[in-house]
């Protein structure tokens, strides 16, 4: 006799079945785990056989075989405890038989039969749904279990409760949902920053288009103030993408007590941060950076400082909206749809336009600098603005009077106007994925909604072939103009928009 329960695991944001088996059978005493288990996983026999002794059970003298099928797929973490002492334990009739096999069940044992959270459950009870399963999972991961909709979810404490419930002796009722508490928080306010009007504004029109921000100045300036208070004037997360990011946050194990995130993410990495760190991977796979900042914000401070493979490596999420992570037999892939917002210093020591202050080998040093960061990554940012060092004047002046909440009433205005232009075009055209907003929008469909007026259009060949603006720098335009011309409430973009978004461009340094 065979006694089963289902588990899961993850490749990527992939959800794969996993079915726990057990037989036991006369022959030698034993244990044994079968089924391509890592370490951790191996290790769950020991805390299976404690878990069950602190309940005064001991196993069978039989031989017991678990076997985690299908064999092939490589059996990582910690979460399949809980599924192999329920399967144990329907083996040895506690349990119902049957029962059991209408269930997903994922968790660590502590030694004395307590369960712990783990990493994945949000995913884990989305695919239970689909399959019309109900889930079992540690108490502190039921707030997210329940957000996969009309599914039985039993979040115990203990293996003990889970007993208990199906004796009907404690019967275990159904989590409440968890939702990020974004009220108490205190977040950085734009009313901090005095002067800095232009760096401002461009970081409303970071946030009302989506574009992705570089920005360049001495250190002091307020680079890193100013990123800081970006996530503070974006719109919250519309319901799917707040799922979406929460799968994320769920599979690396990071979902505070199980709440759905409601804030867009802001991820700020050290410099020093590795490339698996960043882009995904490592010894277990994990999320990076990037795919946790989906569609939120990836703060890159002090650019060049960071490794230059780890850049590059960048490029492609950046571009695809995806991370993919190469394993040893295969690749996995995360999300990863982020706004990128970087600062850096303008050299070395940090004061290139100050000839008072800079150091001898200017303006040589700047461009050695520079050149940390690679063209095509530089090419992916649609603003890149100058932040130059605040004045004392600029600081003895009051504080301004328009605070985060205004800017963000704008820049929602400003979404909307997005949203609704792609929903339309979504509806004429057949394409299944279309922008959200203007910052992914690109070529035919860019040339289609931000053609600029005659004016614009003159405007625009001549900088081209002055400024020699590669396609994709001419693109770069257009897509900020339309941003300029959705934030002013205009259907047409005229040359007042072109000439802002080349403002914008590609500073080059030290000439
Ligand atoms: N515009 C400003 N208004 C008010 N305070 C400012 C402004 N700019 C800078 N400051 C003050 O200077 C401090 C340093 O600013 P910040 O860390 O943002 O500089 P930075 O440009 O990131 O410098 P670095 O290049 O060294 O990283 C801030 O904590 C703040 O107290
Ligand atoms: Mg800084």
């Amino acid at each position: 006799m065979v006694a089963r329960i289902a588990t899961v695991a993850f490749e990527g944001t992939q959800v794969l079945d996993i079915d726990v088996q057990v037989q036991m059978s006369a022959g030698v005493v034993s244990f044994n785990l079968v089924g391509l288990p890592d370490k951790a996983v191996a290790e769950s026999r020991e805390r299976v056989r404690a878990a069950l002794f602190s309940l005064g059970l001991s196993l069978p003298a039989k031989r017991i075989t678990v076997n985690l099928a299908p064999a092939d797929v490589l059996k990582e973490g910690s979460h399949f405890d809980l599924p192999i002492a329920l399967a144990l334990l329907a083996g040895m009739g506690v349990l119902p038989l049957e029962e059991m096999q209408r269930y997903t069940a994922l968790g660590e044992l502590a030694l004395d039969g307590v369960l712990s959270p783990v990493a994945g459950v949000l995913p884990a009870a989305v695919t239970a749904a689909t399959r019309n399963r109900g889930l079992i999972c540690p108490e502190r991961n039921g707030g997210e279990a329940v957000w996969a909709g009309e599914i039985e979810v039993l979040a115990a404490p203990s293996l003990l409760a889970i007993i208990n419930h199906f004796k009907g002796t404690q019967v275990l009722g159904r989590p409440t949902a968890q939702v990020q508490d974004i009220g108490d928080e205190v977040t950085p306010d734009l009313r901090d920053i005095k002067g800095q009007e232009t760096a401002k504004r461009a970081l409303e029109v970071a946030a009302s288009g989506g574009h992705n921000l570089l920005m360049i100045g001495p250190p002091g300036s307020g680079k890193s103030m100013l990123a800081s208070r970006l996530p503070g004037i974006l719109p919250p997360l519309a319901a799917d993408e707040a799922l979406d990011v929460s799968m994320i946050h769920s599979l690396a194990g990071l979902l505070d007590e199980g709440r759905l995130l409601r804030r867009r993410p802001f991820r700020d990495p050290h410099h020093s941060a590795s490339l698996p760190a960043l882009v995904g991977g490592g010894l277990r796979a994990k999320p990076g950076e990037i795919s946790l900042a989906h569609h939120g914000v990836l703060f890159l401070d002090e650019l060049p400082e960071f490794q230059r493979a780890t850049l590059e490596a960048l490029r492609q999420p950046m571009e695809t909206g995806r991370a993919v992570v190469s394993r040893a037999n295969h690749h996995v892939t995360y999300p990863a749809r982020v706004q990128l917002v970087a600062a850096m210093n303008p050299c070395r020591c940090g004061h290139l336009d100050d000839p008072e202050r800079t150091c001898g080998r200017a303006p040589k040093c700047a461009m050695d600098y520079q050149s940390r960061i690679s063209g095509p990554l530089f090419d992916r940012i649609d603003l890149h603005i100058d932040v130059p060092a605040v004045s004392a004047a600029d600081l003895s002046l009051p504080p301004p009077r328009e605070d985060s909440a205004t800017v963000a009433a704008r820049v929602a205005e400003t979404r909307a106007i997005q949203t609704e232009r792609y929903q339309r075009i979504a509806e004429e055209s057949s394409k299944a994925q279309q922008p959200r907003t203007n910052a992914e929008a690109d070529g035919e469909l860019l040339e289609r909604v931000a053609a600029p007026d005659a004016a614009g259009r003159a405007l625009l060949t001549q900088a081209a072939e002055q400024l020699k603006l590669s396609a994709r720098g001419y693109h770069r335009v257009l897509r900020v103009a339309r941003t300029l011309a959705d934030m002013a409430g205009s259907d047409a973009v005229v040359k007042s928009h072109v000439a802002e978004a080349l403002g914008y461009r590609r500073i080059v340094l030290g000439k």
